[in-house]
């Protein structure tokens, strides 16, 4: 072979090579992009997925809301978890509106009295709830008891400090006044308790008891806020008819304490009427509550519960 004509396969050959080169470049570039578009298919479809994905539990939740008529979602304390709950409680009681229906569901009414309870909220504050739902434990002692002045008590009674402060201006006050408030019963330990449900419960039988004494771990008295009181003439359990319930119901909550079981919301708190019964809750609280009447159970889940 003359060298030129090999000079011309060589040629001929470096093409061939090059041009094997640049399909194989071209091949992976297409199967490159067709990956990444196929990648930007799949994202757009995960986000759509996303997008699209609760909607069906929306549109199930948008007929059970249509059920509840024009409910306001917008208040706070509206919880979509208990969908299913409000709806079933306005079945039965279809004269309530809706906002009521979510308070008292939230409280929990929908369930029997000590039936799932729950751990009290707010342990060791004025706020602490303490009811047929909300445990506090056999353990719960407040932290701050001291003994409220003697002058306002028959015998060595404790409260917190704060609640103990309030109780002797408003009973000094009320002696200014010419009202006699004195305490009788504050903080009960959980056994002391125990021992008075228990004896309650054997003379009375559990279902009466229940209605005017708190189960052991259950007791606002266990909470040190809370204070029956009398007059210092007649039993505590005739304080209802006495000038002093008139003074109190008009100004305790001046001091922070709040008229806790009446007549008209025992289905509420399940307990028949205490005029005796003063719960301390801080001034706000407890002025709130006297300008626009409710049970604490009440301004709870309004106010308090989820913030
Ligand atoms: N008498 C009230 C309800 C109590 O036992 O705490
Ligand atoms: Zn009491």
């Amino acid at each position: 072979m003359s060298k030129k004509k090999k000079k011309k396969k060589n040629i001929y050959l470096y093409l061939d090579i090059l041009l094997v080169l640049i399909l194989l470049i071209g091949i992976i570039y297409i199967i490159t992009n067709n990956n990444k578009e196929s990648n930007n298919e799949n994202n757009k479809n995960n986000i759509n997925n996303n997008e699209t994905e609760p909607e069906p539990i929306l549109d199930s939740n948008k007929e059970k809301l249509e059920k509840l008529g024009n409910i306001n979602k917008e208040l706070d304390f509206f919880k979509m978890e208990y969908l299913d709950r409000y709806i079933s409680y306005k079945d039965k009681h279809p004269e309530l509106d809706n906002e009521t229906i979510i308070v008292y569901v939230n409280i929990g009414l929908d369930n029997s009295f000590y039936t799932n309870v729950e751990d009290s909220p707010n342990k060791h504050t004025n706020t602490v709830l303490s009811n047929k739902y909300y445990f506090l434990g056999d353990d719960y002692v407040p932290k701050d008891l001291v003994t409220i002045n003697n002058n306002y008590s028959s015998g060595d009674k404790k409260m917190t400090k704060d609640a103990a402060k309030a109780f002797e201006e408003m009973a000094r006050d009320a002696k200014k006044a010419g009202y006699n408030v004195r305490a009788v019963s504050t903080y009960r330990s959980y056994s002391y308790q125990q021992n008075l449900y228990n004896n309650y419960a054997k003379s009375d039988g559990k279902e009466k008891a229940d209605t005017y004494s708190a189960r052991p771990g259950y007791s606002e008295h266990q909470t040190g806020l809370a204070v029956d009181v009398d007059n210092t003439k007649v039993s505590y359990t005739k304080f209802g008819t006495t000038k002093e319930f008139g003074w109190m119901k008009d100004n305790c909550y001046k001091y922070g304490f709040i008229l806790r079981y009446t007549k008209e919301t025992e289905f509420i708190t399940g307990y028949m009427n205490e005029p005796w019964h003063y719960r301390y809750v801080g001034k706000d609280i407890a002025k709130y509550i006297y300008e626009h009447p409710m049970t604490y159970e009440e301004y709870y889940v309004r106010f308090l519960e989820n913030k």
